[in-house]
C-alpha cells in the first residue's frame, strides 16, 4: 500500500469523543518504550507520532486519517508504572472501552519488544483481548537491536506462551522501524483487510 495522505484528525479522551465516521480503524498499542511511535512513523513514512525518551507520553487516542480511507489510531501505552495510579486507571478505562466497544475497530496491533523474553503484562493483555474477541495481530519490534538468535529465541518463547491459551495463534509480524524491516508487510496486511472488507 502506498501512503499518499496522512491527516491528523483528533485526540480523544473517551469513547464518545471518538470520530463519528465509519472508516475502518487500525489501532496500535503496547507497553511504554516498545517502539510504538517509531513504528507508526515508519509505517506512514513521516514523523507524526512523537518519539521520545520520556515514556508514557501518549495519554489520548490519536486519530490519523490515511489515504482518506482508514484511521490509524495511536493508543496510550498500558502498564506504565511511573504514571500515577489514577492516571493509569483512567488510561486502562479508555483503552478497554475503545477496544471492546468501538465498532469501527478492524484490528488491534499489539506491539511486543523482540529483544526481551515474554513478559507477563503483555501476555495478560493479549489473552484478555483474545477472551473479549478483539481482532488482534502481534508486532514484534526492534528486531535489529539484538542478535538474530536471541530475537528468534524470544519469538519462540512468546509463541510457546501464547500456545497455552490460543488454539490458532494470531498473526505475528517481525519488524524493525530503524531498518525498515517488516513495514511493507504490515501495510500489505492492512491493505488486504481493507480490500476484503
Ligand atoms: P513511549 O511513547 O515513550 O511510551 O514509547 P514508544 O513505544 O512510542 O517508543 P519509541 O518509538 O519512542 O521508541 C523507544 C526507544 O526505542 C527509542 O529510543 C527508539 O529510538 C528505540 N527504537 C524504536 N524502534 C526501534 C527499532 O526498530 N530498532 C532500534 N534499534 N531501536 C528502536
Ligand atoms: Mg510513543
Amino acid at each position: 500500500m502506498n501512503i499518499k495522505t496522512v491527516k491528523y484528525i483528533k485526540s480523544c479522551v473517551s469513547l464518545k469523543d471518538c470520530p463519528s465516521t465509519n472508516f475502518p480503524e487500525f489501532a496500535f498499542i503496547g507497553r511504554s518504550n516498545v517502539g510504538k511511535s517509531s513504528l507508526i512513523n515508519a509505517l506512514v513514512y513521516q514523523k507524526i507520532a512523537h518519539t521520545s525518551s520520556t515514556p508514557g507520553k501518549t495519554q489520548t487516542l490519536n486519530f490519523y486519517l490515511i489515504n482518506e480511507k482508514w484511521y490509524l489510531v495511536d493508543l496510550p501505552g498500558y502498564g506504565y508504572a511511573k504514571t500515577s495510579q489514577s492516571t493509569r486507571k483512567q488510561l486502562t478505562k479508555i483503552i478497554n472501552e475503545y477496544l471492546i466497544y468501538r465498532k469501527q475497530l478492524y484490528m488491534a496491533f499489539i506491539l511486543i519488544d523482540s529483544t526481551i523474553p515474554p513478559q507477563k503484562i503483555d501476555l495478560d493483555f493479549i489473552n484478555n483481548c483474545g477472551q473479549k474477541q478483539i481482532p488482534l495481530a502481534i508486532v514484534m519490534t526492534k528486531i535489529d537491536k539484538e542478535k538474530k538468535l536471541i530475537v528468534e529465541k524470544n519469538r519462540k518463547a512468546f509463541i510457546d506462551e501464547l500456545s497455552k491459551s490460543w488454539e490458532i495463534l494470531p498473526p505475528i509480524f517481525m519488524t524493525s522501524s530503524t531498518k525498515k524491516i517488516g513495514i511493507e508487510e504490515l501495510l500489505n496486511y492492512i491493505n488486504n483487510i481493507l480490500q476484503t472488507s
